[in-house]
């Protein structure tokens, strides 16, 4: 039982404020992702690439963004919470100009990739951060401000490419100084960098971070101020407790006896990897494909893209609001049905597919009605089910599952297995989707399927939980289990 259930905590405009902070890494990271969609054809076009190269070209941010995932933990337990943040500002701000001055593609990539760096570390440090400092019954709502800040993101790139291309005439067309518009969509990234950098560098250190390295004044402060708790000795006592139940260094802590890991670290990486696994950003980064093979030409496509990243933000905010009424599990085992048979439909769908030569010398998977409306339709009701589930609440989940002496070192090691699923997922996608759609969906609805049962028989229930009980979250699944 939590000690801590005592004290009331309110939520105030301040928490508000530090989580908005912390989550507009979220922001560059839905920004850093998309952004490339609007300038891929024209890098293509400008460096002369293959296909292959192309595909690189995009793909190989993910990489630094699995390899900045993993060693934001370590760097998080040694120097702090915001000195990631800070960090990954600068790699965002390098990378953005880096990229849009390009001199050819292995630049462009090594930019990218610097990027990468800067929003794997960015993935771990914002759902740390903002589960260390919320209060319990809200943390859930805060927690999921990431996704509304990745959807957001998102949204905003493509817009801006949108934009640039649009005043350009073109993304290959040259638009201000003698550059291209394609430069100028990374350049833009530049400004939501400078704004998160600024935004770190005034919030406060975590007082979970503090309390480890000892500064109680410091995390008493911060703990008043910030959640509002009355009763800060307390709680500065239950954090200690939680710190020194083990008692190791960070990686080091994670081992455990299933297959090397703790239980827990490993529901993190699953959850992680299943919400890759359903294919969310195939629909994300292949989008203009997918409409162009349900009947709509090429600046249409990129039209519901714009639409479906409306979609998906207003799902988010129905998720925030629910998410600490109705609890994690419930929400996610719902949207595991609705991913499973959405993509069930799309796969149905595109069996009755015709494939056609396309321009460019390649083939397309061409529908006809009914089954174009259908997927259509299948394919938003995809992204409403994870966009109101599995989308932000992995990554609240991620940030409160683990007890504190491993959390930074844990979700880290989550987020990175997300990077390379997604990764996967991404690169994999043109040759599954070669030899057929209904093979992708299918394996997509499959995934879904399963993270249902994974969900049922695995992960634990934290709505309303402190972060202090978390140690005891299996020993709660014993009970229920008993019960
Ligand atoms: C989640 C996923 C991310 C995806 C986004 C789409 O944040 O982690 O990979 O792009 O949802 O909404």
């Amino acid at each position: 039982m939590s000690t801590s259930a005592a004290p009331p905590s309110r939520i105030n405009g301040r928490i508000i404020g530090i989580s908005i902070g912390a989550a507009l890494g979220g922001f560059l990271f839905g920004f850093d992702t998309s952004v490339i969609n609007g300038a891929v054809d024209s890098i293509g076009e400008e460096f002369a690439l293959g296909s292959a190269l192309q595909g690189f070209a995009v793909s190989s941010a993910l990489l630094g963004c699995a390899v900045g995932a993993w060693f934001a933990g370590p760097i998080a337990n040694r120097r702090g919470r915001i000195p990631v943040m800070v960090i990954a500002a600068l790699m965002f701000l390098v990378s953005s100009i880096g990229s849009g001055l390009a001199f050819g593609v292995w630049d462009l990539i090594l930019w990218r990739v610097i990027g990468g760096l800067g929003v794997g570390a960015a993935s771990v440090i914002a759902p740390a951060y903002i589960a260390e400092v919320s209060p319990a019954h809200v943390r859930g709502r805060l927690g999921s401000l990431q996704q509304l800040a990745i959807v957001l993101g998102i949204f905003a790139a493509l817009l801006s490419d949108a934009l640039l291309a649009g005043a350009a005439g073109g993304a290959d067309q040259v638009l201000w100084f003698g550059q291209e518009a394609w430069r100028w969509m990374f350049i833009a990234e530049a400004i939501p960098a400078i704004i998160y950098g600024a935004f770190a560098l005034r919030l406060p250190e975590s007082p979970r971070y503090l309390v480890a390295r000892g500064e109680y004044d410091k995390a008493s402060a911060v703990l008043h101020d910030f959640t509002g708790i009355v009763e800060v000795n307390l709680k500065i006592e239950e954090i200690k407790k939680s710190l020194h139940r083990e008692d190791q260094e960070s990686l080091r802590d994670l081992r455990g006896p299933s297959f090397g890991l703790k239980p827990i670290v490993w529901v993190g990486i699953l959850l992680s990897v299943f919400q890759q696994f359903v294919g969310i950003n195939v629909i994300f980064y292949y989008s203009t494909t997918l409409w162009q093979s349900v009947g709509f030409d090429e600046s249409n496509s990129l039209l519901i893209s714009v639409i479906t990243s409306i979609t998906n933000i207003v799902v988010t905010i129905v998720a925030i609001l629910l998410v600490d009424r109705v609890g994690r599990r419930i929400m996610l085992l719902w949207g595991s049905i609705g991913m499973a048979v959405s993509l069930g439909v799309m796969a149905l769908a595109f069996s009755f597919a015709t494939v056609v030569p396309t321009d460019d010398g390649g083939t397309t998977a061409q529908l006809a009605a009914p089954w174009s409306g259908i997927a259509l339709v299948a394919a938003n009701v995809f992204v409403i089910a994870f966009g109101a589930t599995w989308g932000p609440l992995v990554w609240v989940l991620l940030g409160e599952i683990f007890p504190n002496r491993i959390r930074a070192g844990a979700l880290a090691v989550a987020a990175a297995a997300q990077w390379l699923a997604n990764f996967v997922v991404s690169t994999t996608f043109p040759a599954l989707a070669g030899v057929g759609l209904t093979l992708a969906y299918g394996l997509y609805a499959a995934m879904a399927l399963l993270s249902y049962f994974f969900v049922l028989a695995k992960v634990p229930e934290t709505k309303g939980r402190e972060l202090e009980d978390m140690d005891d979250l299996k020993v709660e699944r014993h009970h229920r289990s008993r019960s």
